[in-house]
């Protein structure tokens, strides 16, 4: 088996890792292009896929002082699970088209993205936690990669035993998660308004105001996104909270990511915060989503303020509190990095990676002629049929991202 031979060959060993950043290495700069959406679609309650809109929220500003702990107990939860990569692939298959050389004669096609040129297909998710590896010092995660007709379809892997514990939160956690889809309810409607406030309704209603309906995350909407990272073109799918004003098809511009975080309390609680700005400001980063709004509350559920961000202002943000932080303290030396991330540092670094996988499976392919893939317009989106390699991605904090084949 691979890892066998990888244990007993040091050089293989170093060959498969991709290693940790230097952090304080200045980063090349890779340029990441404004992702377009593609398409859209919609699970239901029934976690049933549909390609529309059907699952569309509306931004409106939440009720001040709103109570997230309200209908807790009405939670439908929608069990956590493999997050496969198949219904992403469904979307992908109604946006590309692998120009297998014949002549299309399909209208459609003619918009359609040649699947040959995409690098990277995978949920945001995933990528979100490739490209803040740099700065994860405690979780490692594993993915899976298949190599189909040059591109790299990317899936989280979870263990039998990683979901069991992800179903099994403690109570108290489990409320938590629970307060950040109450913020969501709070601030969404499902018809555009064209006020951005709430306004009292006049039919009575049990549910305090501002309520948008009971939490059922069966219920998601999700784009498909095409964007490109340095010469890699990316296709990427993931939920997005809300669009505010009117859906305009085409155009990231009026997304929006809701979040709760706790109230911010002192220096301590400021800097916990601007490292869950990594995270924030990726994952919508990723999608072209615009702006974020967080809900800060309190320990036991009470909204206190909400803020909005702007995503691609948040780097500065944070480089100009570090700027702030030196001058403050006359006494630090001076060159201490007080700076919480870079994100160069973060995509020079997933750039890197990505680049490295697709290197080490050419070089496996090269080695091995029955891997190399035939161009066949009929596997690449089918999602079962999928008969390429896999390949383990086994990423560990501080010491890098390490591939072997299954
Ligand atoms: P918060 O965003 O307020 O934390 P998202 O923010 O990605 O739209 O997700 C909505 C909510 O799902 C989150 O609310 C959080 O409660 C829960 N959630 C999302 N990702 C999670 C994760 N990796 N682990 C636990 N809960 C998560
Ligand atoms: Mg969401
Ligand atoms: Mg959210």
């Amino acid at each position: 088996s691979p890892e066998s031979i990888n244990q007993s060959n040091p050089l293989l060993q170093l060959q498969n890792l991709h290693p940790y950043p230097n952090l304080s290495t200045p980063p090349k700069s890779i340029p990441f292009q404004q992702p377009t959406p593609l398409t859209s679609f919609s699970y239901d309650s029934d976690h049933v896929l549909h390609f529309n809109d059907s699952a569309l929220r509306y931004y409106r500003s939440p009720p001040p002082n709103a109570q997230l702990g309200y209908g807790y107990e009405r939670w439908i939860r929608r069990p956590e699970d493999r997050s496969r990569i198949d219904s992403l692939l469904r979307g992908v298959d109604r946006v590309t088209a692998l120009s297998t050389g014949s002549t299309n004669t399909d209208a459609n096609s003619m918009k359609k993205m040649n699947l040959a040129d995409v690098g990277v297909v995978a949920w945001r998710g995933v990528v979100t936690r490739i490209l803040t590896a740099p700065y994860e010092d405690r979780e490692g995660w594993e993915m899976n990669v298949m190599l189909v007709n040059g591109t790299m379809y990317l899936e989280e892997h979870r263990t039998e035993a990683q979901i069991i514990e992800k179903n099994d939160i403690k109570p108290h956690h489990r409320k938590m998660m629970y307060y950040g889809y109450a913020f969501e309810s709070y601030c969404t409607t499902d018809t555009p308004s064209t006020h951005s406030h709430h306004l009292p309704s006049n039919a009575p209603s049990p549910h305090p105001p501002g309520w948008g309906g009971d939490v059922d995350t069966n219920i998601q909407w999700c784009s498909i996104v095409r964007t490109k990272l340095g010469d890699i073109k990316f296709i990427i799918g993931g939920e997005v909270d809300c669009v505010q004003g009117q859906y305009k098809e085409g155009t990231t511009d009026t997304f929006v990511e809701l979040k709760t975080s706790m109230s911010i309390r002192g220096a301590a609680d400021e800097a916990k915060f601007e490292k869950k700005l990594l995270k924030f400001y990726f994952q919508s980063f990723l999608l072209g989503v615009p702006k974020i709004v967080v809900g800060f509350r309190s320990p036991s559920g009470q909204l206190t303020t909400t803020q909005s961000f702007n995503t691609i202002q948040i780097p500065r943000m944070v480089r100009e509190k570090a700027q702030a932080g030196r001058r403050g303290n006359a006494n630090a030396t001076s060159n201490t990095e007080s700076l919480a991330w870079n994100p160069s540092i973060c995509l020079e670094w997933g750039y890197g990676f990505l680049t490295f996988l697709k290197q080490q499976f050419c070089r496996e392919t090269q080695d091995d002629p029955s891997l190399r893939e035939e161009p066949d317009s009929d596997s690449a989106g089918g999602g079962e049929d999928l008969n390429a390699t896999v390949w383990r991605v086994n990423f560990v904090p501080r010491e890098g991202a390490r591939v072997t084949k299954l």
